[in-house]
This record gives C-alpha cells, sequence and structure tokens, in this order.
C-alpha cells in the first residue's frame, strides 16, 4: 500500500496532469481532493490531447478507479459536459467515477455573483475563471452551501434553493442591478442534474478507506498550486481551496497518518495567469519566447499566461509548506535554445534582501529579482528519457535546483508525453 499526493508548487500549470497520467500506471484510485473545474490538466496520449478539469486525470488508464473527493466543489453542467466528452472519446465513465456525497455544489447564482463582483474590483480583480468556485466556497464556510446529497434530496434542496436565492437575488438586484434567478428554474434544473449524478454519489471517505485497508495505492491529483492556495499562495490573488498538500486529507477524509509521499511539480520556469504578484516575470521577448516554446496559454481560458525566471524563494516555500518528499521538474525542453538561464535567489526590496518568501503583497509586487545565471546547454533535450543522455549544463540547472531547493529529484519530463520522461526514483 502506498499513497502520494502530487500537488503544484507554483502558480498552477506546472504539467500535473502529465505526471500524474504517468503515475497512474500503479496507482489503484486517483483522487480530486480541491478545486473544481477551474483546473485544467493536459493530458497527452499518442497523438490524442484530453484535458480534464474535475474529472481525475486517472480516467484515461481502463480499470483505474477515480475519485471526486468532498473537498471538491461541482459544477453538475461542467461535470455531465466532461463526462459526455469522454464518453464520445471513446473512455468509459461508468463504474470507475464516484463522487463524494459530501463534495458542495456551484449554482448559476455563484458564477453571476463573481462575474459582478469582478467587474465591481475594477483594476483590482483577481482575474478568476470565471467559473464560480470563490463564491460557493463562501458559501461552503458561511454554512448555506449546498451539497451533492442535498441535491439528491428534492425537499431539501427545494428548502436550501428557497434561502439561498432570496439572499442572492437581493445582492444581485441591488447591489450590482442584474437580473435575479427563478426559484423554480433553478430548482428544476438541478433535479435533472440530480437524476445523472445519483449513481456516482456515495461515501468516498469510506471508499478510499477500504481500499488502504486491502494495501491498494492511491494518487491525489491537486489542482492550481501553493501560491494559489487560499491559506499559502499570494492572498487575495488565489483561488478558494487548499491546493497544498494538507488539502489532500481534508478534501478527502483520508488522515494524514495514511499520507506517504508528497510529490511537488516544478515547471523548470514560472507561470501564472489571471493577476497578482510575479516577482520574476518577464515582460519581454524571453517572455514571449518561454509562451510560445512553452505553449503557455490557459488550457481552461485560453488567456496567455505570464511567464518568468524559476524562482527559488517561491519554490522553497512550496517545499517547506507541502513536505516535499520529491520533486518532478517539468518542462525542461522548453529552455533548450536559451543562451542564459536566470534563476531568482532572492527579492530585493527598499535596501533589503529577502531570502524567504515575505507575505507582504507591497514587496511582492515592488521587489526586484535577484538573479543567478546558468549557461544554456543550446541542444535539445526533447524526449530524453535517460539522466545522461542530458547536456552538462541541463544538468547542472537541475543540480543547482535540487540544492537550492534542498529535496531530491524523482522525475524530469523533456516533453508532453509520456516517454518523454526521465524517472530517477520509483514513486510507487
Ligand atoms: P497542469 O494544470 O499542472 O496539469 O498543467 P497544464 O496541463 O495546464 O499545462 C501544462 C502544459 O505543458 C500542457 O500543455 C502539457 O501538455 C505540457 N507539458 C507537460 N510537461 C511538459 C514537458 O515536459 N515539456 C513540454 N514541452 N510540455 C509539457
Ligand atoms: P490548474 O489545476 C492556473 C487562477 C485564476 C485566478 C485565480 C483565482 O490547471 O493548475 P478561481 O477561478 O480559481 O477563483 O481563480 O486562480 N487559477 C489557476 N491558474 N492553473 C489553474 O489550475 C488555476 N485555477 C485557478 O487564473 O488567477
Ligand atoms: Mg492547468
Amino acid at each position: 500500500m502506498s499513497t502520494v499526493v502530487i500537488t503544484g508548487a507554483q502558480w498552477g500549470d506546472e504539467g500535473k496532469g502529465k505526471i500524474v497520467d504517468l503515475l497512474t500506471e500503479d496507482a489503484d484510485y486517483i483522487v480530486r481532493y480541491q478545486g473544481g473545474h477551474n483546473a485544467g490538466h493536459t493530458v497527452v496520449i499518442g497523438d490524442e490531447e484530453f484535458i480534464l478539469h474535475l474529472i481525475p486525470s486517472g480516467i484515461l488508464r481502463p480499470g483505474k478507479k477515480c475519485v471526486i473527493g468532498n473537498g471538491v466543489v461541482i459544477d453538475p453542467h461542467a461535470l455531465l459536459t466532461e463526462i459526455d466528452g469522454l464518453r464520445e472519446k471513446g473512455i468509459e465513465v461508468k463504474d470507475n467515477l464516484f463522487i463524494s456525497g459530501r463534495a458542495h455544489i456551484i449554482m448559476p447564482y455563484h458564477r453571476a455573483i463573481e462575474k459582478e463582483s469582478e467587474k465591481q474590483k475594477g483594476s483590482l480583480r483577481i482575474g478568476t475563471t470565471g467559473r464560480g468556485i470563490g463564491p460557493t466556497y463562501a458559501d461552503k464556510m458561511a454554512r448555506v452551501g449546498i451539497r451533492v446529497v442535498d441535491i439528491l434530496d428534492e425537499e431539501i434542496l427545494m428548502e436550501k434553493l428557497m434561502i439561498n436565492i432570496q439572499e442572492m437575488n437581493y445582492f444581485l438586484e441591488r447591489l450590482y442591478g442584474v437580473k435575479g434567478f427563478v426559484l423554480d428554474e433553478v430548482y428544476k434544473e438541478y433535479t435533472g442534474y440530480a437524476a445523472r449524478l445519483r449513481d456516482f454519489a456515495g461515501d468516498t471517505s469510506v471508499l478510499l478507506n477500504q481500499a488502504l485497508a486491502e494495501g491498494k495505492n492511491i494518487l491525489f491529483e491537486g489542482a492550481q498550486g501553493t501560491h494559489l492556495d487560499v491559506d499559502h499562495g499570494t492572498y487575495p490573488y488565489v483561488t478558494s481551496s487548499n491546493a497544498t498538500a494538507g488539502g489532500a486529507c481534508t478534501g478527502s477524509g483520508v488522515g494524514p497518518t495514511e499520507i506517504n509521499k508528497v510529490v511537488g511539480v516544478v515547471k523548470a520556469y514560472t507561470t501564472r495567469v489571471g493577476s497578482g504578484p510575479f516577482p520574476t516575470e518577464l515582460k519581454d521577448a524571453t517572455g514571449e519566447f518561454l509562451r510560445d516554446k512553452g505553449r503557455e496559454y490557459g488550457a481552461t481560458t485560453g488567456r496567455p499566461r505570464r511567464c518568468g525566471w524559476f524562482d527559488v524563494l517561491a519554490t522553497r516555500y512550496a517545499a517547506r509548506v507541502n513536505g516535499f518528499t520529491g520533486m518532478a521538474i517539468t518542462k525542461l525542453d522548453v529552455l533548450d535554445d536559451l543562451d542564459e538561464i536566470k534563476i531568482c535567489t532572492g527579492y530585493s526590496f527598499e535596501g533589503k534582501i529577502y531570502s524567504e518568501m515575505p507575505s507582504e503583497l507591497k514587496v511582492l509586487e515592488g521587489c526586484e529579482p535577484v538573479l543567478e545565471s546558468i549557461e544554456g546547454w543550446k541542444v535539445s533535450t526533447s524526449g530524453i528519457s535517460k539522466y545522461e543522455e542530458l547536456p552538462l549544463n541541463a544538468k547542472k540547472y537541475i543540480e543547482r535546483i535540487k540544492d537550492l531547493i534542498g529535496v531530491e529529484v524523482d522525475i524530469i519530463s523533456t516533453g508532453f508525453r509520456r516517454d518523454e520522461t526521465i524517472i530517477l526514483r520509483k514513486i510507487f
């Protein structure tokens, strides 16, 4: 039996989908524990590209069991569309998908409130994915949320909707001056979804703990990244869930004593989509080069991702708050053509050098990165699957990152396909 948590070390889109798909080969269960369809995890199998939003990437391998845990927020329409899309591509989604009855449901008023609130914020907007994630988690914490089990019970659904819609319509109509929602229409729409979701719903904590007792391997698939975590990220420019490894326990009902490994997915440079501080951002030709070569466009919203150098402070912080047992370094091949590659080892702000990531937005926004330079390797690493075959300077870059972060490297990814991978240490 083994349990492994995969989390993003930066601001999301580190290549978690590729790494999870790779490790799924040895896993029995693959579990999403937080976030919702704000995530976009890309998996390429042969010539076909799949983008998973809500369903664990494990669904692409036959015979694997996939779980959407209690910590996830579910938009039923998005989920059913994703299920239908996978089935159209010949992927089975049937008794291999389990959904926690305790997961919260995204309602249409959550999306509407988020849209208006973002508009109202103007230049201070978070740049959310517009999926209603924040307002749904806000309702969960305010203890007025609607869970999967609640939409399966028509009486409870009606009772909760009556209260919630009245309140939400007040905000929408009086505060934002837009049209509110009609109770019966929302009720009808959601009872319709309930009919299709019923077969998937259950107590997934019981299921996972039974699997542990039977000696099965469980892989937890984090969404977003450490610096988008609501507690540990660059608040308030974050998402509304715990994307860090601790979220795997609260978001699935598996105890912390059952977690064996935490692997951080670390992009060989840094990207961020949406607003918020990004100390190593490159607003020049090198940034554009990384975006083009790395195809850095959002898998969910299609927005261009902001690109920058590797940030040691951000990644070391991630190693600490997640407790990384190892790292999977991705997209090394994107750096192949560069003459010089830089690593940020400190932040300089008002005459002071920071060597740990500060929590003050003012510092993160106003600082200059202290950069160390590494000579590029200028040959293709694309598809290399043996460490010995990497050019010397690429090895030096990896070694330098390993030393500065203080965590061993388990995997190096040199392309988006499964076999474009160097395995240094076995995960399961
Ligand atoms: P996730 O959200 O962390 O799963 O990452 P995304 O799927 O949003 O973005 C990662 C992108 O990089 C996807 O298009 C992947 O196919 C691609 N990718 C992953 N690993 C590698 C790699 O090692 N090299 C290259 N060139 N692309 C990669
Ligand atoms: P994956 O799992 C990158 C960002 C949004 C925005 C902020 C809040 O593919 O790595 P939200 O809609 O969650 O309230 O938006 O978080 N964001 C992501 N950025 N990858 C993601 O997921 C993200 N999910 C949310 O751009 O800045
Ligand atoms: Mg993504």
